[in-house]
């Protein structure tokens, strides 16, 4: 297990996480004991743009729907439920937060997904899964929390079948780094690993990934401006100081400290 794992379950572990969800469902009008998906879509999207940016995601890496496809780093399992429930895929999920794999256990159950999400606590450097298991493999802001990107981009290589489609989301290094603290992913940068785009796209051609793109512009273009005003956003999940550090993350983009990424890149057949 990597040194900094310990510290990064840490950052995301509410402890009461459920009854953060209930009462925010229950604040915005919804009735917490019969969520749908799309309810729980004003929360649970847990990376810059919510929603909005998990359906362009899956236009711009052309996820087919109906393949496997493994959620790495799945969160409280929001993108996992509309990939599972919307684009009929049947889904593994992995993360190392155990309340937040708890918690996507029992919103699966809610909404009546659990027979097509199977769901474990793990790291992305080390998959517990056969090689060629998976059509694709989605990881949304995940890539920051991890150390060892050369373990994580050789896992999501071993584990895909050839010719599928690796794509994550990515906030690296700029020119004008450091960031401003304390950011969505890391209150200090001990548990932040960023990297430039260039030893990122270095990372993944040594992985052996082919036909690397950054499409961020275009999914920029097709995201709009985010997501939806009056939306829950991810503080019942990431903690109440989420529009302070989401702030950060912003004004970190604008100033180019940090690079905003959506990354699509293939296993050669
Ligand atoms: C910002 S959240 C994003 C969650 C989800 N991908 C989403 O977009 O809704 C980052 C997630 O990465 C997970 N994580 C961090 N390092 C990980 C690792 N080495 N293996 C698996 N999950 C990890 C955290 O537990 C957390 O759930």
């Amino acid at each position: 297990m990597e040194p900094e794992t310990a510290s990064v379950v840490d950052h995301y572990t509410r402890n009461n996480l459920m009854d953060r969800i209930r009462s925010a469902l229950t604040r915005a009008g919804h009735d917490p004991d019969q969520p749908t998906i799309e309810m729980l879509a004003e929360l649970d999207h847990l990376h810059g743009g919510g929603f909005a940016t998990t359906e362009v995601q899956v236009e711009m890496a052309e996820i087919p729907r109906g393949c496997h496809i493994l959620d790495a780093g799945c969160g409280i399992g929001g993108p996992s439920r509309y990939l599972a429930g919307v684009h009929d895929c049947s889904v593994t999920a992995i993360d190392l937060t155990p309340e937040y794999i708890d918690v996507a256990g029992r919103l699966n159950e809610q909404v009546g997904l659990a027979d097509k999400i199977s769901l474990r606590v793990g790291s992305v450097t080390d998959l517990p899964y056969e090689n060629e298991s998976f059509d694709v493999v989605l990881c949304q802001n995940v890539t920051m929390n991890v150390a060892d990107k050369d373990a994580m981009f050789k896992e999501a290589f071993r584990v895909l079948k050839p010719g599928g489609v690796f794509t994550f989301t990515h906030l690296a290094e700029g020119p004008n780094a450091p960031p401003i603290y304390p950011l969505p992913w890391a209150l200090t940068p001990e548990v932040s690993f960023l990297e430039t785009p260039e030893k990122i796209f270095a990372k993944l051609s040594a992985a052996g990934f082919e036909s690397i793109q950054d499409m961020t512009s275009q999914a920029r273009d097709k995201a709009g401006g985010g997501p939806q005003p009056g939306t829950i956003g991810a503080a019942p999940a990431m903690g109440d100081d989420m529009p302070v550090r989401t702030g950060n993350s912003a004004k970190s983009i604008q100033e180019g400290r940090l690079v905003a990424m959506m990354v699509v890149a293939l296993r050669p057949s």
